[in-house]
């Protein structure tokens, strides 16, 4: 009933000349890929540009950030409105965004606001740190997060959720597919309580943190599962091809 979404968030890599080549060298094999939503998301600068090349193909677009404003005076900012006519997604409450940009719950509130109002569909990520994991916190923060982010905001059946555990994130140490299972049943629980069970059933959960091709199957398979937001991995066709694939393949 949901379809499987693969996401790759470049985040800070590749030139414009980089981003084009990097989606060139994918393009005809991830379009190939049925039964899965495929979905990159390259920097700001490249938008542009891959979507002229992604056009009449299956692969969506999306950005990794927005601003809460839809226009004005915010000196290098981008704003949702901006974005509405190139791509579909937007990442918004990325850990690294929290963590390095001051993204605290209120701003991601803004922000998903403004990104539904444009259109966009907003994909929310959520996750713990290493020290509020070993403290076993995790669903206490993954649930204030979700609260915090999502208040005031009504059902969007476009939204998407990541939980993406900060530990996990660029080190090479996945959670396992069961604990990953195990929060992203408690963020399903957690949209319940906010949207109703019917909501809940509807959106996509995804897990995120050191997702390879050879740990796919392993989240992939677990039943509140709905996909991956992928780092590292989606900046290398095969790997990134490979996941959609075995994904298909489940
Ligand atoms: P890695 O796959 O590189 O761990 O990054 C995960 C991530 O942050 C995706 O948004």
């Amino acid at each position: 009933m949901r379809i499987p979404l693969i996401a790759g968030n470049w985040k800070m890599n590749t030139t414009v000349f980089e981003a084009v080549k990097l989606v060139n060298d994918m393009k005809s094999r991830l379009d190939a890929v049925t039964k899965v939503e495929k979905l990159v998301c390259p920097p700001f600068i490249s938008l542009s540009k891959i979507s002229e090349i992604l056009k009449g193909t299956s692969i969506r677009l999306g950005a990794q950030n927005c601003h809460f404003m839809e226009k004005g005076a915010y000196t290098g900012e981008v704003s949702p409105v901006m974005l509405a006519g190139i791509c579909e997604y937007v990442i918004l409450g990325h850990s690294e965004r929290r963590q390095y940009f001051g993204d605290t719950n209120e701003v991601v509130n803004k922000k998903i606001k403004a990104a539904i109002s444009a259109g966009l569909k907003p994909i929310l990520c959520v996750g713990e740190s290493l020290q509020e994991n070993e403290a076993g916190k995790t669903g206490e923060v993954v649930t204030n997060q979700m609260r915090g982010s999502l208040s005031g905001i009504e059902f969007n059946p476009g939204l998407v959720i990541a939980y993406e555990p900060v530990w996990a994130i660029g080190t090479g140490k996945a959670a396992t597919g069961k604990q990953a299972n195990e929060t992203i049943g408690l963020v399903r629980r957690t949209l319940a309580g906010l949207y109703g069970e019917k909501a809940a059933v509807e959106v996509r959960i995804l897990y995120g943190g050191s997702v390879t091709a050879a740990n796919t199957t392993e989240f992939l398979s677990q039943p509140e599962i709905d996909g991956a937001l992928v780092g590292g991995a989606s900046l290398k066709p095969d790997e990134f091809i490979s996941i959609a694939k075995q994904t298909a393949a489940l």
